[in-house]
């Protein structure tokens, strides 16, 4: 049993990717590939770079079918903080992953083996790890890789193979441009294409109003969150996040506030902080018996905790986020609305209210209470009072508005 490891940013994983996984199984070398995509990866400083979890989920579609049973894909670096480095990768692959002694290769790109020694300890990766390299016709002149080979084998004890692969001119950053500029889009596997049209990704950068710093940060809550709960529900609240960030730049709130309310309001939902005693104690009783709503005030409490939040309006609108308070903050609207319109829900009523939602802010929130409303009593819950009292209050505010107008 051989092994291979091959790993990129996959930003999005496109069909000359998966061109390179097939071909390498197709060359018999090795009997299963281990798919990386990269966590923070050494070689950008991209700001922009997708959230991990977008990105592990469309190489995940790509080889989700039968035939790509020798086909893993490996959610190891992205939970890893710091960089992500290939040699720190194939450590952890031979500790704990694979069988003592089995051969464990290294596939890379043509333009890689060029590059090789510019990576993080490459005389010990070129040592333990032989190189399976893509060879695509054309993208590299045979003498110069054959030159290469030769020298990275006698100066580092290197072992390389080369493997034949059609020829592709297909980029991540050219898909990622024609994406945002609206352009038909070739070289995205089927599955990775519907992902990314139902997630609304790279066809805006709401995201450019924070820092660099404020991103960072937003990284590592999106690699604790990866403990706390499944991948569609973090993808669902990295939805949020940028549905919330939109919402926030439209009608003049903070989006730093945003993001950070976004991404965490569900943060204990698949967790059982309810049944702590301390935080308990510190909920309204109103929402302790109110089960689908109670995990917006303990997460309220537990982003303090885990995730060192001390900002009032973003536990407010972490709290309040499946039932708004009587006189509901700006952020908390945001954050409400934007949980139920972010572009994966596919509610029957959402054309109107995501409308709306480009528009006024205010009638979009009452549109979505009354919808979710009619939902809730549908399947025999109880509207919260605070929802009732805070529709009443944004009604009433309409009103005045349009009288004024
Ligand atoms: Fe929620
Ligand atoms: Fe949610």
């Amino acid at each position: 049993m051989s092994t291979a490891l091959y790993g990129g940013t996959f930003d999005p994983f496109h069909k000359a990717h998966r061109r390179m996984v097939k071909a390498a199984l197709k060359s018999g070398i090795p009997d299963q590939i281990y798919v990386m995509p990269a966590g923070t990866p050494p070689h950008k400083g991209r700001r922009d770079i997708s959230f991990s979890a977008y990105r592990y989920m469309m190489a995940k579609k790509v080889f989700a079918k039968e035939k790509y049973k020798a086909v893993k894909v490996s959610d190891y670096e992205i939970k890893e903080s710091g960089p992500s480095y290939t040699i720190s990768t194939v450590r952890y692959l031979r500790a704990h992953v694979l069988p003592p002694g089995e051969l464990l290769y290294l596939i890379i790109g043509s333009d890689s083996l060029m590059e090789i020694e510019t990576w993080h300890e490459y005389p010990a990766l070129l040592k333990s790890c032989p190189l399976l390299v893509a060879e695509r016709p054309g993208e590299e002149d045979r003498k110069v890789l054959e030159a290469q080979k030769k020298r990275l084998e006698k100066y580092y004890g290197a072992c390389i193979t080369f493997y034949p692969m059609k020829p592709s001119t297909l980029s991540s950053s050219t898909i990622r441009e024609e994406l945002l500029a609206g352009k038909d889009v070739k070289g995205l596997p089927k599955d990775v294409r519907a992902f990314i049209d139902k997630n609304y990704l790279y066809r805006d950068q709401p995201l450019s109003v924070l820092s660099e710093e404020q991103i960072l940060l937003l990284r590592d809550y999106e690699r604790k969150l990866m403990r706390l709960m499944s991948y569609g529900r973090l993808i669902h609240s990295l939805n949020v996040m940028y549905e919330a960030v939109r919402l926030a730049v439209r009608f003049g709130a903070d989006p730093w506030a945003a993001a950070q309310a976004g991404i965490l309001h569900d943060m204990a939902k698949e967790q059982n902080y309810h049944k702590r005693p301390d935080v308990l104690s510190r909920i309204d009783p109103s929402y302790l018996e109110n089960k689908p709503i109670l995990h917006g005030p303990v997460a309220a409490f537990m982003v303090r905790e885990i995730f060192d939040i001390k900002d009032p309006a973003v536990r407010g609108a972490i709290y309040h986020h499946s039932s708004l308070s009587r006189i509901p903050a700006p952020l908390e609207k945001i954050v409400y609305l934007a949980d139920k319109i972010e572009p994966a829900r596919d509610y029957a009523d959402l054309a109107p209210i995501r409308e709306m939602a480009q528009k006024d802010l205010d009638k979009a929130v009452v549109m979505t209470i009354d919808g979710s409303a009619a939902g809730i009593e549908a399947g025999g819950g109880k509207v919260h009072k605070d929802t009732v009292a805070a529709r009443r209050y944004l009604a009433e505010k309409i009103k005045q508005k349009e009288a004024s107008d």
